[in-house]
C-alpha cells in the first residue's frame, strides 16, 4: 500500500520509537501505526523488533528496525539515518526506552549504577531530540515525546536514580520546546502511572515476591483510581501529544497516572 493511501492521524508520516519491542514502546507503535504512521524501531530485543516489524506490517505499515543499545549513541544516529533514507525524514520521535535501575536507599548508591542509568534513561533522550531537529525542521516541523514518569515529578521512596533521571528528562523537554517551538517543532514529555509491564520483572527481583506484592498494593493504594494503568491508556495519550490535534501543547509534563501524582496516599 502506498504510504499516502492510509487514513487516521498519522498518515504520510514517519516516527521513530526507542525500546519498541516491549510495554509502553510497543502499544504505542502498533495504536500509530494502525492511525498510519510508518516506523524505525530501536530495542535491545531483536526477536521482539522482528514481531513488531510483522504486527505492523499487517497493519499495511512499514517498520524499519534497529537491534541494539540506545545508550550507545551511534545506535540512535544509525535509526536517525534510517528514518532520512527509509522516509526522507521524521514527523515523529518517541523517546521510550528506559529502565528501572536499583531499589535501594540514597547512601548505597553506586556510582556505576549513576553512569548506567544517566547513559541508558537521559543521554539518549537528549542525543536523539537534538539530532531530530534538522529531520523535523526539513519537514516544517514534527513532535517530540519524551516518556518521563510519576516518578519525575514526585519522589518514590528507595528509586533514587530512576526519580532523577525522569526528573531531568522533564526539564530537557522544556528547553527544547523553548528553542524548538519557532520552528514549528513541539517537544513534550508523557509522565505515565503505575503500568504492569516488564519492566517490574526487575523490582520482583529486587524486592522478592513478597516485597513485590507489598509494594504493589502500596503503588495501587497510592492511585487515586486504585488500579494499575494499561498499555493501551499510555498509548492513547502518546498518539495524542504527537498527533496535530495536540498542535498547541508544547513543553508539558503531562501526567496519565490515574491521579498518582496528587494523591496523598489515602485510598
Ligand atoms: N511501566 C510503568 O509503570 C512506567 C511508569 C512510568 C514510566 N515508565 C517508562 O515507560 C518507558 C517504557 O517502559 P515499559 O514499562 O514499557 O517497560 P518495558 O520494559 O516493557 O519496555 C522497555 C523497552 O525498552 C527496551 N530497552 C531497555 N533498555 C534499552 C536500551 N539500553 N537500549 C534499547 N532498548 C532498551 C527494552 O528492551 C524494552 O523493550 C520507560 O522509559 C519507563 O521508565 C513506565
Amino acid at each position: 500500500m502506498d504510504r499516502m493511501e492510509a487514513g487516521g492521524r498519522f498518515a504520510g508520516k514517519a516516527v521513530l520509537i526507542t525500546g519498541a519491542a516491549s510495554g509502553i514502546g510497543r502499544g504505542a507503535a502498533l495504536r500509530l501505526a494502525a492511525e498510519g504512521a510508518d516506523l524505525v524501531a530501536i530495542d535491545l530485543d531483536a526477536a521482539g523488533l522482528e514481531d513488531l516489524a510483522k504486527a505492523v506490517a499487517a497493519l499495511g505499515r512499514r517498520c524499519e528496525t534497529r537491534a541494539g543499545d540506545v545508550s550507545d549513541l551511534a545506535v540512535v544516529q544509525a535509526a536517525l539515518d534510517t528514518a532520512k533514507a527509509a522516509y526522507g525524514g521524521l514527523d515523529g520521535l518517541l523517546n521510550n526506552a528506559g529502565i528501572g535501575g536499583p531499589m535501594r536507599r540514597f547512601e548505597t548508591l553506586e556510582t556505576d549504577e549513576f553512569d548506567r542509568m544517566v547513559a541508558v534513561n537521559l543521554r539518549p533522550v537528549w542525543y536523539a531530540t537534538a539530532k531530530a531537529h534538522p529531520l523535523m525542521a526539513a519537514r516544517g516541523g514534527g513532535a517530540i515525546l519524551n516518556v518521563a514518569s510519576m516518578a519525575g515529578l514526585r519522589p518514590n521512596r528507595n528509586h533514587a536514580l530512576y526519580g532523577m533521571t525522569k526528573a531531568a528528562i522533564i526539564s530537557l523537554t522544556q528547553h527544547a520546546a523553548m528553542d524548538y517551538a519557532g520552528d514549528n517543532i513541539r517537544v513534550n514529555a508523557l509522565c505515565p502511572g503505575p503500568v504492569e509491564t516488564p519492566i517490574f520483572e526487575q523490582m520482583r527481583a529486587e524486592l522478592g515476591q513478597a516485597g513485590y506484592e507489598a509494594a504493589t498494593r502500596r503503588i495501587t493504594q497510592r492511585t487515586l483510581m486504585n488500579r494499575f494503568g494499561t498499555v493501551d491508556e499510555q498509548a492513547a495519550a502518546v498518539a495524542w501529544l504527537l498527533s496535530d490535534e495536540a498542535a498547541f501543547v508544547t513543553g508539558v509534563a503531562m501526567p496519565v497516572d490515574g491521579g498518582w501524582s496528587i494523591s496523598d496516599g489515602r485510598a
